[in-house]
């Protein structure tokens, strides 16, 4: 739909707008899905597919073909690729779990960076080297990579990428890295990257928020903070979820009337509810916006509500709305408020 404002083109100014991709937009199944991705997207993160179980599914192979298709994507639609993520606890290969040694661990470890940083170098604009190495209270948190190489774990990765990608820039990426006791332990990590004379380029906050709990305050001081080490500061996943975290329903149940349940694609929210959504995304680009020396990128982590994780977590077959387009990528008030503030 041309009549709808592009993202992309309103923040050209000011920074990045990116999505996450999963396979059936990479491979252009919908021709319109296509053109809408292009029409509002300048980057663009892989929401799966170059996770280490899914690029490197057995000790010795490689399987590149939905990589090398999301590159050519980019390409062809003029939008910078995010690689995520080369170093990261979860959805690790499954043959992981039979390894015990620490030689073992650092083969996979040096063999996987080298190669896949590697073969995309010059190709993707940036990766996340890392993910989600701390705790809530900012202390390293447990994973194999901790336990058999030890919190140096960290700067090797970057070490690592550096030599494998010298065109690509290297970044970090956590969730509630913006909160306090995290950031803090995050700010000592950053540094101790560079201390070791090891380039890191930026450090991604996910932003995966709450329904009128945004910390905005937190966020604030965050990308100072971050700024100040000299890295830029994006925002990688940013969602903001709508339903209570413990609620089982498979809709948004309580919260919306009888009509609305019946049709579990309708775009409707109980208006109190779109409002604040609305009024959430406002204040938080707002605050983007009175940064944008600092930010380079905002990443949502889905293209509309239909694609995203929220349906299914923290608890399978949920109905969520979190984005910022709706199930028939049609804008929501919060699409309007945001780009009114252009
Ligand atoms: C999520 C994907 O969106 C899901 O499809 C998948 O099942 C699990 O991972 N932090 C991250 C992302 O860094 O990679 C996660 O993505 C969401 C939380």
């Amino acid at each position: 739909a041309q009549s709808i404002p592009s993202l992309k083109d309103a923040f050209k100014k000011d920074f990045g707008i990116g999505t996450a991709l999963n396979n059936a937009q990479i491979e252009e199944r919908d021709p319109q899905t296509t053109a809408f991705i292009a029409r509002q997207f300048n980057m663009a993160t892989p929401e799966n597919i170059m996770k280490s179980a899914l690029i490197h599914p057995k000790w010795d192979t490689y399987n590149f073909e939905m990589a090398d298709k999301l590159v050519e994507f980019g390409k062809k639609h003029n939008i910078k690729i995010n690689g995520h993520t080369l170093i990261w606890h979860s959805q690790l290969p499954p043959f992981i779990r039979g390894i015990h040694s620490a030689d073992s661990i650092r083969a996979f470890f040096t063999d996987h960076i080298k190669t896949v940083a590697g073969r995309y170098d010059g190709k993707v604009l940036s990766w996340d080297v890392v993910n989600e190495a701390l705790n809530e209270d900012g202390t390293m948190r447990k994973s194999v990579f901790l336990q058999y190489l030890g919190e140096d774990f960290v700067t090797e990765a970057f070490r690592l990428a550096q030599q494998a990608a010298p065109k690509t820039e290297l970044y970090y990426n956590d969730y509630n890295n913006e909160q306090p006791a995290k950031r803090a332990g995050c700010i000592a990590l950053l540094k101790k990257v560079k201390d070791a004379g090891v380039r890191i380029d930026g450090v991604g906050i996910q932003g995966h928020w709450h329904l009128g709990k945004v910390p905005l305050k937190d966020i604030e001081e965050s990308i100072n903070q971050y700024a100040a080490l000299g890295l830029k500061v994006m925002f990688t996943e940013l969602d903001i979820e709508v339903l209570p975290r413990n609620f089982q329903g498979a809709d948004v149940g309580q919260r919306m009337t009888a009509n609305e349940q019946s049709n579990p694609y309708t775009a409707a929210l109980p208006d109190s509810v779109q409002q604040q959504l609305a009024a959430d995304y406002e204040a938080l680009f707002k605050l983007f916006l009175k940064h944008k020396d600092k930010i380079t990128r905002v990443t949502f982590w889905g293209v509309n509500d239909g694609d995203s994780w929220l349906n299914n977590w923290p608890i399978r077959g949920r109905t969520s709305y979190p984005l910022l387009f709706d199930r028939n990528n049609q804008p929501k008030p919060a699409f309007e408020r945001v780009i009114a503030l252009k």
